[in-house]
């Protein structure tokens, strides 16, 4: 790791969803993605405005809030981007400097740092705008030991259904509008200290109709991985286009999350009834030629849906779950890494003309 890194992060902290009903969608993350019950606030907590649940699975917690009276922020956010990502939290160790680093390279506050204190000892929490609505929060839990945030209880429902095998966030990728990629991917560079890692173009990603350019940001330690995709001019409409009409702006796309199992996970969450993209048969009939011989049955892949890819350090299983909310907006990824650092590439094709043929269902292509 570089000594000169003037952001230093740990990971993420967690990833806060503003929705229209917060104890409906937690009840979903629980039954359909596996997520266990871990805190709680709202109106029994003394909040008045808000109520939000705290689910976690691994290393990987999802805040889901939804807004208790008209025009608030979260309700107007809801009323915009219909179900999304507010806030992409990091864990660092200094949220003060973290603040004054980043807003003194250009980064727009959001929150200036915060000591926020229970009996279980106190955090520090700043935050920067980023693209679209979306913030990062930086979060310095050092010399906290309670089970969340200060502000929250336990929350310790009956129903648990078991998780299904998430372990962390490999990446999180945004949506942004026309143009403004490099706007983007210059804020993560200059103001966060970020990487680039890989770069596509749209000769790279595009089908028939559709295409996209997309640049891949890391922090130092590499823990930290955000691509940032904007739509290109296809024939039709394509997928980040879709997104941005329907997100009404720039946002988050995707939240990858990483599996050590893939073939247990993704059949629990089929079973569970978590919808994702079809690949057509013919996709299994050339990836043994594209990826070579890998250590999973590849009738099993196949019978899954899972996609394969592979690059100079190994190689990669991957699957897209369908959007989880009315608007085509926000997505999961599956992901079990055997050695390869890349984000699929050699999937997007086929991935693409899946997605397009939902599109076509929806009348959006
Ligand atoms: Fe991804």
């Amino acid at each position: 790791m570089a000594t000169n890194d003037f952001l230093p992060i740990n990971g993420t902290d967690y990833v806060e969803f503003y929705v229209g009903n917060a104890k409906q969608a937690a009840h979903f993350y629980q039954t359909a993605f596996g997520f266990q019950p871990l805190a709680y606030a709202g109106l029994e907590t003394g909040l008045t405005d808000r109520t939000s649940y705290v689910l976690q699975q691994g290393k990987i917690r999802f805040i889901l809030t939804s807004a208790l009276i008209p025009g608030s922020d979260i309700g107007e956010h809801v009323k915009q981007h219909g179900d999304g990502v507010k806030v992409v939290a990091l864990w660092v160790d200094d949220a003060r400097k973290s603040f004054e680093e980043t807003t003194k390279r250009g980064a727009k506050p959001y929150q200036h740092p915060i000591t926020d204190k229970d009996e279980n000892g106190e955090v520090v929490l700043s935050g920067i705008h980023t693209y679209g609505e979306t913030v990062h929060i930086f979060v310095e839990r050092k010399n906290y030991t309670g089970v969340f945030l200060p502000g929250y209880v336990k929350w310790e429902p009956e129903y648990r259904p078991s998780d299904v095998g998430l372990k962390y966030v490999d990446h999180m990728v945004g949506n942004v509008d026309w143009g403004q990629m490099n706007t983007w991917t210059e804020f993560y560079a200059k103001v966060m200290g970020f990487n680039q890692l890989i770069s596509f173009d749209d000769n790279d990603i595009s089908t028939e109709y559709t295409a996209l350019m997309s640049k891949v940001m890391s922090n130092n330690n590499g823990y930290i991985k955000f691509p940032i995709n904007e739509p290109a001019k296809g024939k039709k409409k394509s997928q980040i286009e879709e997104y941005i009409d329907y997100y009404r702006g720039s946002g988050v796309q995707h939240v990858a999350m990483a599996t050590d199992n893939i073939m247990i996970t993704v059949g629990e969450l089929r079973k569970r009834g978590v919808e994702f993209l079809t690949v057509p048969d013919t996709y299994y009939e050339t990836v043994s030629e594209r990826v070579g011989l890998i250590d999973e049955d590849l009738k099993t892949l196949q019978k899954l849906g899972v996609l394969i890819d592979r690059d100079d350090e190994g190689y990669l299983l991957q699957l897209f779950t369908k959007p989880v909310e009315d608007r085509p907006t926000v997505f999961y990824e599956i992901i079990q890494r055997k050695g390869a650092k890349s984000f699929g590439k050699g999937n997007f094709k086929a991935l693409f003309e899946s997605i397009e043929r939902e599109q076509a269902r929806r009348g959006t292509l």
